[in-house]
Protein backbone atom coordinates (compact mmCIF):
# COMPACT_ATOMS: atom_id res chain seq x y z
CA UNK A 1 0.00 0.00 0.00
CA UNK A 2 2.53 2.39 0.88
CA UNK A 3 4.88 1.40 -2.16
CA UNK A 4 1.63 2.15 -4.33
CA UNK A 5 1.34 5.28 -2.42
CA UNK A 6 5.05 6.16 -3.16
CA UNK A 7 3.94 5.72 -6.46
CA UNK A 8 1.82 7.88 -6.58
CA UNK A 9 3.55 10.62 -5.14
CA UNK A 10 6.23 10.39 -8.29
CA UNK A 11 3.36 10.35 -10.60
CA UNK A 12 2.09 13.73 -9.34
CA UNK A 13 5.43 15.52 -9.35
CA UNK A 14 6.63 13.82 -12.96
CA UNK A 15 3.50 15.45 -13.95
CA UNK A 16 4.27 18.87 -12.57
CA UNK A 17 8.19 18.37 -13.66
CA UNK A 18 7.41 17.40 -17.31
CA UNK A 19 4.50 19.93 -17.87
CA UNK A 20 1.52 18.14 -17.92
CA UNK A 21 -0.27 19.42 -14.71
CA UNK A 22 0.32 21.94 -12.54
CA UNK A 23 -1.49 22.99 -9.62
CA UNK A 24 -4.14 25.98 -10.48
CA UNK A 25 -2.58 29.47 -9.91
CA UNK A 26 0.85 27.62 -8.31
CA UNK A 27 2.44 31.34 -7.51
CA UNK A 28 0.01 31.83 -5.32
CA UNK A 29 0.14 28.56 -3.57
CA UNK A 30 -2.48 26.83 -6.20
CA UNK A 31 -6.52 26.45 -5.13
CA UNK A 32 -7.72 23.52 -3.44
CA UNK A 33 -8.76 20.94 -5.99
CA UNK A 34 -8.23 22.88 -9.31
CA UNK A 35 -5.57 22.64 -11.71
CA UNK A 36 -4.15 23.47 -15.00
CA UNK A 37 -2.74 21.46 -17.79
CA UNK A 38 0.56 22.24 -19.09
CA UNK A 39 2.64 22.17 -22.60
CA UNK A 40 2.46 18.60 -22.74
CA UNK A 41 -0.71 17.93 -20.48
CA UNK A 42 -2.64 19.57 -22.97
CA UNK A 43 -2.25 17.86 -26.14
CA UNK A 44 -2.31 14.49 -24.05
CA UNK A 45 -5.86 15.59 -22.69
CA UNK A 46 -6.93 17.04 -26.64
CA UNK A 47 -5.91 13.47 -27.93
CA UNK A 48 -7.84 11.79 -25.52
CA UNK A 49 -10.98 13.88 -26.17
CA UNK A 50 -10.35 13.26 -29.89
CA UNK A 51 -10.42 9.58 -29.42
CA UNK A 52 -13.80 10.09 -27.56
CA UNK A 53 -15.13 12.26 -30.13
CA UNK A 54 -14.58 10.63 -33.26
CA UNK A 55 -15.40 7.02 -31.48
CA UNK A 56 -19.15 9.05 -30.88
CA UNK A 57 -19.54 10.87 -33.82
CA UNK A 58 -17.22 9.53 -36.44
CA UNK A 59 -18.12 5.90 -36.11
CA UNK A 60 -21.38 6.15 -35.33
CA UNK A 61 -24.08 7.86 -38.03
CA UNK A 62 -26.44 8.44 -35.26
CA UNK A 63 -24.60 9.98 -33.08
CA UNK A 64 -24.20 13.79 -33.55
CA UNK A 65 -22.48 16.49 -31.12
CA UNK A 66 -22.89 19.84 -29.75
CA UNK A 67 -21.41 22.32 -27.47
CA UNK A 68 -23.72 23.69 -24.87
CA UNK A 69 -23.15 26.79 -22.74
CA UNK A 70 -22.08 26.44 -19.35
CA UNK A 71 -24.62 29.00 -17.93
CA UNK A 72 -27.97 27.57 -18.11
CA UNK A 73 -31.50 28.68 -17.02
CA UNK A 74 -31.85 28.26 -13.21
CA UNK A 75 -35.23 26.03 -13.39
CA UNK A 76 -33.10 23.60 -15.41
CA UNK A 77 -31.57 22.63 -12.23
CA UNK A 78 -34.93 22.47 -10.30
CA UNK A 79 -36.20 20.37 -13.09
CA UNK A 80 -33.28 18.07 -12.77
CA UNK A 81 -33.60 17.56 -9.15
CA UNK A 82 -30.53 19.32 -8.51
CA UNK A 83 -31.26 22.08 -6.38
CA UNK A 84 -32.94 19.84 -3.97
CA UNK A 85 -30.89 16.60 -4.21
CA UNK A 86 -27.80 17.06 -5.61
CA UNK A 87 -26.20 17.16 -2.00
CA UNK A 88 -23.12 15.53 0.02
CA UNK A 89 -23.67 14.86 3.74
CA UNK A 90 -21.27 16.68 5.59
CA UNK A 91 -20.04 16.61 9.40
CA UNK A 92 -17.98 19.19 11.17
CA UNK A 93 -14.61 18.03 14.06
CA UNK A 94 -15.69 20.76 16.59
CA UNK A 95 -11.64 20.43 17.72
CA UNK A 96 -10.13 21.08 14.68
CA UNK A 97 -12.82 22.62 12.89
CA UNK A 98 -12.13 20.58 9.60
CA UNK A 99 -15.23 19.56 7.57
CA UNK A 100 -15.58 16.03 6.11
CA UNK A 101 -18.19 13.86 4.02
CA UNK A 102 -19.69 11.41 6.34
CA UNK A 103 -20.09 9.04 3.81
CA UNK A 104 -16.25 9.09 2.80
CA UNK A 105 -15.46 8.70 6.24
CA UNK A 106 -17.19 5.77 6.56
CA UNK A 107 -15.77 4.34 3.36
CA UNK A 108 -12.68 5.19 4.50
CA UNK A 109 -13.29 2.58 7.65
CA UNK A 110 -14.44 0.48 5.05
CA UNK A 111 -11.18 0.42 3.45
CA UNK A 112 -9.31 -0.06 7.07
CA UNK A 113 -11.06 -3.47 7.29
CA UNK A 114 -10.08 -4.49 3.59
CA UNK A 115 -6.39 -3.38 4.86
CA UNK A 116 -6.47 -5.51 7.70
CA UNK A 117 -7.43 -8.29 5.67
CA UNK A 118 -4.97 -7.97 2.85
CA UNK A 119 -2.29 -7.80 6.02
CA UNK A 120 -3.38 -10.84 7.33
CA UNK A 121 -3.44 -12.38 3.67
CA UNK A 122 -0.13 -11.16 2.56
CA UNK A 123 1.62 -12.65 6.55
CA UNK A 124 0.11 -16.16 5.54
CA UNK A 125 1.44 -16.05 1.64
CA UNK A 126 5.21 -14.64 3.56
CA UNK A 127 4.73 -17.83 6.12
CA UNK A 128 3.35 -20.62 3.76
CA UNK A 129 5.24 -19.77 0.61
CA UNK A 130 4.62 -21.52 -2.33
CA UNK A 131 1.72 -24.18 -0.66
CA UNK A 132 -0.70 -21.17 0.01
CA UNK A 133 -4.11 -21.26 -0.77
CA UNK A 134 -5.47 -17.90 -0.67
CA UNK A 135 -9.39 -18.77 -1.41
CA UNK A 136 -8.75 -21.15 1.40
CA UNK A 137 -7.52 -18.84 4.07
CA UNK A 138 -9.71 -16.14 3.33
CA UNK A 139 -12.63 -18.59 3.91
CA UNK A 140 -11.06 -20.03 7.35
CA UNK A 141 -9.04 -17.56 8.89
CA UNK A 142 -10.52 -16.76 12.37
CA UNK A 143 -8.75 -13.24 11.99
CA UNK A 144 -9.88 -12.71 8.63
CA UNK A 145 -13.82 -13.40 8.43
CA UNK A 146 -13.51 -11.56 11.96
CA UNK A 147 -12.91 -8.48 10.11
CA UNK A 148 -14.84 -9.42 6.93
CA UNK A 149 -17.75 -10.37 9.32
CA UNK A 150 -17.22 -6.80 10.88
CA UNK A 151 -16.58 -5.35 7.11
CA UNK A 152 -19.81 -6.67 6.02
CA UNK A 153 -22.26 -5.57 8.76
CA UNK A 154 -20.88 -1.96 8.54
CA UNK A 155 -21.51 -1.99 4.50
CA UNK A 156 -25.22 -3.17 5.09
CA UNK A 157 -26.02 -0.40 7.43
CA UNK A 158 -24.09 2.42 5.85
CA UNK A 159 -25.56 1.34 2.66
CA UNK A 160 -29.24 1.61 4.07
CA UNK A 161 -28.79 4.68 5.57
CA UNK A 162 -27.68 6.18 2.35
CA UNK A 163 -30.54 4.91 0.67
CA UNK A 164 -33.01 5.93 3.56
CA UNK A 165 -31.48 8.85 3.46
CA UNK A 166 -30.75 9.12 6.79
CA UNK A 167 -28.27 11.59 8.29
CA UNK A 168 -28.99 10.25 11.94
CA UNK A 169 -27.69 7.03 11.57
CA UNK A 170 -24.36 8.25 8.94
CA UNK A 171 -23.62 10.00 12.38
CA UNK A 172 -24.17 7.12 14.75
CA UNK A 173 -21.86 5.02 12.53
CA UNK A 174 -19.40 7.14 12.62
CA UNK A 175 -19.95 7.40 16.66
CA UNK A 176 -20.04 3.54 16.86
CA UNK A 177 -17.16 2.65 14.46
CA UNK A 178 -15.15 5.46 17.22
CA UNK A 179 -13.56 7.42 13.99
CA UNK A 180 -11.80 10.13 14.54
CA UNK A 181 -10.50 12.98 13.06
CA UNK A 182 -7.45 12.72 11.51
CA UNK A 183 -6.05 15.99 12.81
CA UNK A 184 -7.77 16.42 16.22
CA UNK A 185 -7.72 12.86 16.70
CA UNK A 186 -10.72 13.45 18.85
CA UNK A 187 -14.62 11.82 18.49
CA UNK A 188 -16.37 15.65 18.93
CA UNK A 189 -18.28 14.92 15.85
CA UNK A 190 -21.53 17.55 14.98
CA UNK A 191 -24.69 17.13 13.44
CA UNK A 192 -24.60 15.61 9.85
CA UNK A 193 -26.01 18.02 7.40
CA UNK A 194 -26.73 18.30 3.30
CA UNK A 195 -24.63 20.68 1.52
CA UNK A 196 -25.15 21.23 -1.98
CA UNK A 197 -22.51 21.10 -4.57
CA UNK A 198 -23.45 23.67 -7.12
CA UNK A 199 -21.55 26.89 -7.34
CA UNK A 200 -23.82 29.94 -7.40
CA UNK A 201 -22.83 32.94 -9.27
CA UNK A 202 -25.37 36.21 -10.60
CA UNK A 203 -26.11 37.20 -14.22
CA UNK A 204 -27.18 40.92 -14.01
CA UNK A 205 -25.32 44.16 -13.89
CA UNK A 206 -27.38 45.91 -10.77
CA UNK A 207 -28.32 43.95 -7.44
CA UNK A 208 -31.86 44.20 -8.01
CA UNK A 209 -32.26 42.84 -11.77
CA UNK A 210 -29.68 40.28 -10.62
CA UNK A 211 -30.54 36.57 -10.52
CA UNK A 212 -28.41 33.46 -9.24
CA UNK A 213 -27.74 31.02 -11.71
CA UNK A 214 -25.51 27.84 -11.16
CA UNK A 215 -22.30 27.05 -12.84
CA UNK A 216 -23.68 23.45 -14.39
CA UNK A 217 -22.99 20.47 -12.32
CA UNK A 218 -22.80 17.99 -15.19
CA UNK A 219 -22.85 18.64 -19.41
CA UNK A 220 -25.98 16.08 -19.63
CA UNK A 221 -28.30 19.12 -19.20
CA UNK A 222 -27.53 20.76 -22.07
CA UNK A 223 -27.87 17.76 -23.83
CA UNK A 224 -31.44 17.24 -22.56
CA UNK A 225 -32.79 21.03 -22.89
CA UNK A 226 -31.77 20.67 -26.62
CA UNK A 227 -33.08 17.62 -27.23
CA UNK A 228 -35.87 19.16 -29.13
CA UNK A 229 -33.11 21.34 -31.35
CA UNK A 230 -31.72 18.29 -32.10
CA UNK A 231 -33.73 16.26 -33.26
CA UNK A 232 -35.62 18.29 -35.59
CA UNK A 233 -33.23 20.27 -37.02
CA UNK A 234 -30.94 17.13 -38.15
CA UNK A 235 -34.17 14.94 -38.73
CA UNK A 236 -32.65 12.48 -36.36
CA UNK A 237 -34.45 8.90 -36.00
CA UNK A 238 -34.74 7.01 -33.18
CA UNK A 239 -32.13 5.55 -31.47
CA UNK A 240 -29.96 8.24 -31.75
CA UNK A 241 -27.47 10.21 -29.19
CA UNK A 242 -26.28 13.78 -28.95
CA UNK A 243 -22.49 14.21 -27.79
CA UNK A 244 -20.99 16.55 -25.67
CA UNK A 245 -17.55 17.63 -24.14
CA UNK A 246 -17.18 20.47 -21.61
CA UNK A 247 -16.57 21.71 -18.43
CA UNK A 248 -18.66 20.96 -15.30
CA UNK A 249 -18.31 22.21 -11.49
CA UNK A 250 -18.45 20.86 -8.22
CA UNK A 251 -18.18 22.16 -4.39
CA UNK A 252 -16.25 18.87 -3.92
CA UNK A 253 -15.67 19.04 0.03
CA UNK A 254 -13.28 16.34 0.15
CA UNK A 255 -10.64 17.05 -2.16
CA UNK A 256 -8.12 14.38 -2.95
CA UNK A 257 -6.35 12.89 -4.84
CA UNK A 258 -4.81 14.99 -7.37
CA UNK A 259 -6.71 15.18 -10.60
CA UNK A 260 -9.30 11.80 -9.49
CA UNK A 261 -12.02 14.54 -8.00
CA UNK A 262 -11.93 18.51 -8.62
CA UNK A 263 -13.67 21.31 -8.11
CA UNK A 264 -13.32 22.38 -12.55
CA UNK A 265 -13.31 19.39 -14.85
CA UNK A 266 -14.30 18.07 -18.06
CA UNK A 267 -16.99 15.72 -19.09
CA UNK A 268 -17.22 13.53 -22.02
CA UNK A 269 -21.25 12.42 -22.18
CA UNK A 270 -23.18 11.16 -24.27
CA UNK A 271 -26.86 10.55 -24.71
CA UNK A 272 -28.59 8.01 -26.68
CA UNK A 273 -32.15 8.16 -26.87
CA UNK A 274 -34.67 4.92 -27.45
CA UNK A 275 -37.39 3.84 -27.63
CA UNK A 276 -39.45 2.90 -24.22
CA UNK A 277 -39.02 -0.63 -23.24
CA UNK A 278 -35.64 -0.81 -25.09
CA UNK A 279 -33.47 0.75 -23.02
CA UNK A 280 -32.24 -2.44 -21.08
CA UNK A 281 -30.71 -3.87 -24.72
CA UNK A 282 -28.99 -0.93 -25.47
CA UNK A 283 -27.86 -0.37 -21.39
CA UNK A 284 -26.25 -3.77 -21.85
CA UNK A 285 -24.82 -2.99 -26.21
CA UNK A 286 -23.16 0.42 -24.44
CA UNK A 287 -22.25 -1.00 -21.37
CA UNK A 288 -19.84 -3.38 -24.19
CA UNK A 289 -19.26 -0.80 -26.51
CA UNK A 290 -17.71 1.46 -23.57
CA UNK A 291 -15.42 -1.63 -22.22
CA UNK A 292 -14.20 -1.58 -25.76
CA UNK A 293 -13.09 1.86 -25.70
CA UNK A 294 -11.18 1.45 -22.94
CA UNK A 295 -9.66 -1.79 -23.60
CA UNK A 296 -8.46 -0.51 -26.80
CA UNK A 297 -5.49 1.68 -25.53
CA UNK A 298 -4.13 -1.92 -24.51
CA UNK A 299 -3.37 -1.75 -21.08
CA UNK A 300 -4.75 -5.11 -20.37
CA UNK A 301 -8.40 -6.04 -19.45
CA UNK A 302 -7.48 -7.10 -15.66
CA UNK A 303 -7.15 -3.24 -15.27
CA UNK A 304 -10.77 -2.59 -15.64
CA UNK A 305 -14.21 -4.31 -14.22
CA UNK A 306 -17.90 -3.39 -13.82
CA UNK A 307 -19.35 -2.11 -11.14
CA UNK A 308 -22.90 -2.96 -11.37
CA UNK A 309 -24.79 -0.39 -9.20
CA UNK A 310 -26.92 -2.15 -5.90
CA UNK A 311 -28.69 1.15 -4.86
CA UNK A 312 -30.23 3.15 -7.75
CA UNK A 313 -31.22 6.52 -8.16
CA UNK A 314 -34.86 7.34 -8.02
CA UNK A 315 -34.97 7.92 -12.02
CA UNK A 316 -32.73 5.09 -13.22
CA UNK A 317 -33.33 1.65 -13.93
CA UNK A 318 -29.80 0.31 -14.08
CA UNK A 319 -26.40 1.45 -13.52
CA UNK A 320 -22.38 0.34 -13.39
CA UNK A 321 -19.23 1.74 -13.67
CA UNK A 322 -16.37 1.12 -15.12
CA UNK A 323 -13.61 0.95 -12.58
CA UNK A 324 -10.01 1.11 -13.69
CA UNK A 325 -6.69 -0.02 -11.09
CA UNK A 326 -5.45 3.19 -10.19
CA UNK A 327 -2.22 3.07 -7.71
CA UNK A 328 -5.11 3.70 -5.16
CA UNK A 329 -7.03 0.60 -6.00
CA UNK A 330 -10.18 0.03 -8.29
CA UNK A 331 -11.98 3.83 -9.00
CA UNK A 332 -14.65 5.26 -11.39
CA UNK A 333 -13.64 6.42 -14.17
CA UNK A 334 -17.00 6.01 -16.37
CA UNK A 335 -20.58 6.03 -15.35
CA UNK A 336 -23.22 4.25 -17.93
CA UNK A 337 -26.79 4.75 -16.82
CA UNK A 338 -30.63 3.83 -17.77
CA UNK A 339 -31.94 7.05 -16.91
CA UNK A 340 -35.62 5.97 -18.35
CA UNK A 341 -37.70 8.77 -19.40
CA UNK A 342 -36.88 11.11 -16.29
CA UNK A 343 -34.90 14.25 -17.38
CA UNK A 344 -37.24 14.51 -20.88
CA UNK A 345 -40.69 14.58 -18.71
CA UNK A 346 -38.91 16.47 -16.24
CA UNK A 347 -37.76 19.36 -18.23
CA UNK A 348 -41.63 19.25 -20.63
CA UNK A 349 -43.28 19.70 -16.79
CA UNK A 350 -41.53 22.66 -15.71
CA UNK A 351 -41.10 24.10 -19.29
CA UNK A 352 -44.69 23.56 -20.66
CA UNK A 353 -42.98 22.27 -23.77
CA UNK A 354 -44.09 19.26 -25.48
CA UNK A 355 -40.80 17.39 -25.25
CA UNK A 356 -41.43 13.75 -27.45
CA UNK A 357 -40.76 11.77 -30.98
CA UNK A 358 -43.19 10.79 -33.09
CA UNK A 359 -42.51 7.42 -34.34
CA UNK A 360 -43.17 7.17 -37.67
CA UNK A 361 -43.67 3.48 -37.86
CA UNK A 362 -46.09 2.98 -35.24
CA UNK A 363 -47.89 6.66 -35.65
CA UNK A 364 -47.69 7.00 -31.89
CA UNK A 365 -46.03 9.92 -29.84
CA UNK A 366 -43.91 9.20 -26.69
CA UNK A 367 -41.26 10.16 -24.79
CA UNK A 368 -37.91 8.34 -25.43
CA UNK A 369 -36.35 6.82 -22.94
CA UNK A 370 -31.90 7.59 -22.26
CA UNK A 371 -28.98 5.75 -21.82
CA UNK A 372 -26.00 7.80 -20.44
CA UNK A 373 -22.14 6.83 -20.64
CA UNK A 374 -20.63 9.93 -18.95
CA UNK A 375 -16.85 10.07 -18.09
CA UNK A 376 -14.25 12.19 -17.01
CA UNK A 377 -11.53 13.65 -19.21
CA UNK A 378 -9.61 13.93 -16.08
CA UNK A 379 -9.92 10.88 -14.58
CA UNK A 380 -9.39 9.33 -18.12
CA UNK A 381 -5.99 11.59 -18.16
CA UNK A 382 -5.23 10.18 -14.62
CA UNK A 383 -5.45 6.40 -15.67
CA UNK A 384 -3.55 6.97 -18.68
CA UNK A 385 -0.86 8.28 -16.81
CA UNK A 386 -1.16 5.97 -13.73
CA UNK A 387 -0.80 3.06 -15.97
CA UNK A 388 2.16 4.57 -18.35
CA UNK A 389 4.08 5.77 -15.80
CA UNK A 390 7.39 3.28 -15.20
CA UNK A 391 10.73 3.35 -13.82
CA UNK A 392 13.08 1.19 -15.21
CA UNK A 393 16.24 -0.22 -14.41
CA UNK A 394 18.68 -1.17 -17.55
CA UNK A 395 21.62 -3.33 -18.16
CA UNK A 396 24.61 -1.71 -16.28
CA UNK A 397 22.54 -0.04 -14.37
CA UNK A 398 21.48 3.11 -15.20
CA UNK A 399 17.62 3.72 -14.69
CA UNK A 400 14.85 5.71 -17.01
CA UNK A 401 11.88 7.13 -16.47
CA UNK A 402 9.32 6.52 -19.23
CA UNK A 403 5.62 7.13 -19.86
CA UNK A 404 4.31 4.14 -21.97
CA UNK A 405 1.71 6.01 -23.61
CA UNK A 406 -0.55 4.56 -26.46
CA UNK A 407 1.50 6.33 -29.59
CA UNK A 408 -2.04 7.89 -30.39
CA UNK A 409 -2.35 9.71 -27.48
CA UNK A 410 1.13 10.98 -26.80
CA UNK A 411 1.75 14.69 -26.82
CA UNK A 412 4.90 14.63 -28.86
CA UNK A 413 4.84 12.00 -31.60
CA UNK A 414 8.61 12.40 -33.11
CA UNK A 415 11.41 14.46 -32.21
CA UNK A 416 14.18 15.41 -34.27
CA UNK A 417 17.37 15.33 -33.20
CA UNK A 418 20.75 16.64 -34.57
CA UNK A 419 23.74 15.19 -32.98
CA UNK A 420 25.90 18.05 -32.67
CA UNK A 421 24.81 21.95 -33.46
CA UNK A 422 27.15 22.31 -36.20
CA UNK A 423 28.16 21.07 -40.19
CA UNK A 424 24.72 21.45 -41.13
CA UNK A 425 22.92 18.79 -38.64
CA UNK A 426 20.40 21.22 -37.42
CA UNK A 427 19.73 22.44 -40.97
CA UNK A 428 18.61 18.96 -42.03
CA UNK A 429 16.49 18.11 -38.46
CA UNK A 430 14.78 21.49 -39.12
CA UNK A 431 13.57 20.71 -42.51
CA UNK A 432 12.56 16.95 -41.07
CA UNK A 433 10.55 19.23 -39.22
CA UNK A 434 9.43 21.88 -41.78
CA UNK A 435 8.10 18.45 -43.68
CA UNK A 436 6.77 16.51 -40.99
CA UNK A 437 4.55 18.61 -38.76
CA UNK A 438 1.76 18.73 -40.55
CA UNK A 439 1.39 15.22 -40.15
CA UNK A 440 1.58 14.76 -36.66
CA UNK A 441 3.23 16.81 -33.74
CA UNK A 442 7.51 17.01 -33.98
CA UNK A 443 9.85 18.67 -31.80
CA UNK A 444 13.29 19.77 -32.82
CA UNK A 445 15.82 19.02 -30.18
CA UNK A 446 19.32 20.36 -29.70
CA UNK A 447 20.67 21.01 -26.35
CA UNK A 448 22.51 18.74 -23.96
CA UNK A 449 24.04 15.31 -24.97
CA UNK A 450 21.73 12.74 -27.06
CA UNK A 451 21.49 10.33 -24.27
CA UNK A 452 19.73 13.15 -22.01
CA UNK A 453 17.63 14.24 -25.00
CA UNK A 454 16.28 10.80 -25.15
CA UNK A 455 15.41 10.64 -21.54
CA UNK A 456 13.33 13.73 -21.62
CA UNK A 457 11.28 12.52 -24.66
CA UNK A 458 10.87 9.01 -22.93
CA UNK A 459 9.65 10.79 -20.07
CA UNK A 460 7.22 12.34 -21.79
CA UNK A 461 5.90 9.62 -23.42
CA UNK A 462 7.41 10.63 -27.33
CA UNK A 463 7.23 7.11 -28.97
CA UNK A 464 9.54 7.94 -31.40
CA UNK A 465 13.30 9.80 -32.01
CA UNK A 466 15.50 10.43 -35.26
CA UNK A 467 18.63 11.41 -35.15
CA UNK A 468 20.41 13.05 -37.49
CA UNK A 469 24.66 12.49 -37.75
CA UNK A 470 27.31 12.82 -40.53
CA UNK A 471 26.54 10.11 -42.39
CA UNK A 472 22.79 11.48 -42.81
CA UNK A 473 24.21 14.15 -45.27
CA UNK A 474 25.35 11.19 -47.59
CA UNK A 475 23.09 8.75 -47.15
CA UNK A 476 20.04 10.41 -46.77
CA UNK A 477 19.29 8.41 -43.52
CA UNK A 478 18.40 8.78 -40.20
CA UNK A 479 18.68 6.37 -37.03
CA UNK A 480 15.14 6.02 -35.65
CA UNK A 481 14.87 5.40 -31.62
CA UNK A 482 11.62 3.55 -30.51
CA UNK A 483 10.51 4.23 -27.27
CA UNK A 484 9.67 1.08 -25.70
CA UNK A 485 12.71 -1.11 -26.47
CA UNK A 486 14.91 1.63 -27.40
CA UNK A 487 16.18 -0.62 -30.52
CA UNK A 488 17.22 1.71 -32.87
CA UNK A 489 17.57 1.37 -37.19
CA UNK A 490 18.28 3.10 -40.07
CA UNK A 491 15.80 4.42 -42.20
CA UNK A 492 15.27 6.84 -45.26
CA UNK A 493 14.10 9.94 -44.23
CA UNK A 494 11.90 9.49 -46.99
CA UNK A 495 9.87 6.99 -45.11
CA UNK A 496 9.64 8.44 -41.66
CA UNK A 497 5.94 9.29 -42.38
CA UNK A 498 5.40 6.09 -44.00
CA UNK A 499 6.52 4.29 -40.68
CA UNK A 500 4.97 6.93 -38.03
CA UNK A 501 1.96 8.50 -39.59
CA UNK A 502 -0.05 5.42 -38.75
CA UNK A 503 1.50 4.14 -35.76
CA UNK A 504 0.51 7.81 -34.09
CA UNK A 505 -2.84 8.84 -35.48
CA UNK A 506 -6.43 8.62 -33.47
CA UNK A 507 -7.29 6.23 -36.61
CA UNK A 508 -4.88 3.67 -35.90
CA UNK A 509 -6.95 3.01 -32.30
CA UNK A 510 -10.58 3.38 -33.99
CA UNK A 511 -10.03 1.10 -36.10
CA UNK A 512 -9.67 -1.34 -33.05
CA UNK A 513 -13.06 -0.43 -32.30
CA UNK A 514 -14.70 -1.39 -35.44
N1 LIG B 1 -24.33 13.03 -16.00
C1 LIG B 1 -23.97 11.99 -15.13
C2 LIG B 1 -22.90 12.35 -14.21
O1 LIG B 1 -22.45 13.47 -14.15
P1 LIG B 1 -21.30 11.31 -12.41
O2 LIG B 1 -21.08 9.87 -12.04
O3 LIG B 1 -21.60 12.28 -11.32
O4 LIG B 1 -22.46 11.28 -13.51
C3 LIG B 1 -19.61 11.19 -14.39
O5 LIG B 1 -20.04 11.83 -13.22
C4 LIG B 1 -18.10 11.14 -14.47
O6 LIG B 1 -17.56 12.45 -14.30
C5 LIG B 1 -17.45 10.31 -13.38
O7 LIG B 1 -17.39 8.94 -13.74
C6 LIG B 1 -16.06 10.92 -13.30
O8 LIG B 1 -15.21 10.38 -14.30
C7 LIG B 1 -16.32 12.37 -13.63
N2 LIG B 1 -16.36 13.19 -12.40
C8 LIG B 1 -17.42 13.36 -11.57
N3 LIG B 1 -17.09 14.19 -10.56
C9 LIG B 1 -15.80 14.53 -10.75
C10 LIG B 1 -14.89 15.38 -10.04
N4 LIG B 1 -15.26 16.04 -8.94
N5 LIG B 1 -13.62 15.50 -10.52
C11 LIG B 1 -13.25 14.85 -11.65
N6 LIG B 1 -14.07 14.06 -12.35
C12 LIG B 1 -15.33 13.90 -11.92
Amino acid sequence: MAQQEDVFKKIVSHCKEYGFVFPSSDIYDGLGAVYDYGQNGVELKNNIKQYWWQSMVLLHENIVGIDAAIFMHPTTWKASGHVDAFNDPLIDNRDSKKRYRADVLIEDQLAKYDEKIQKEVEKARKRFGDAFDEEQFRTTNARVLEHQQKRDALHERFSKALNDNNLEELRQIILDEEIVCPISGTRNWTEVRQFNLMFKTEVGSTAEGASTIFLRPETAQGIFVNYLNVQKTGRMKLPFGIAQIGKAFRNEIVARQFIFRMREFEQMEMQFFVKPGTELEWFQRWKQTRMAWHQALGFGAENYRFHDHDKLAHYANAATDIEFHMPFGFKEVEGIHSRTNFDLSQHAKYSGKKIEYFDPETNESYTPFVIETSIGVDRMFLSVMCHSYCEEQLEGGDTRTVLRLPAALAPVKLAVLPLVKKDGLPEVAQQIVNDLRFHFNCKYDEKDTIGKRYRRMDAIGCPFCVTIDHDTLQDNCVTLRDRDTMEQRRVPIADLRAIIEDQVSITSLLKKLL
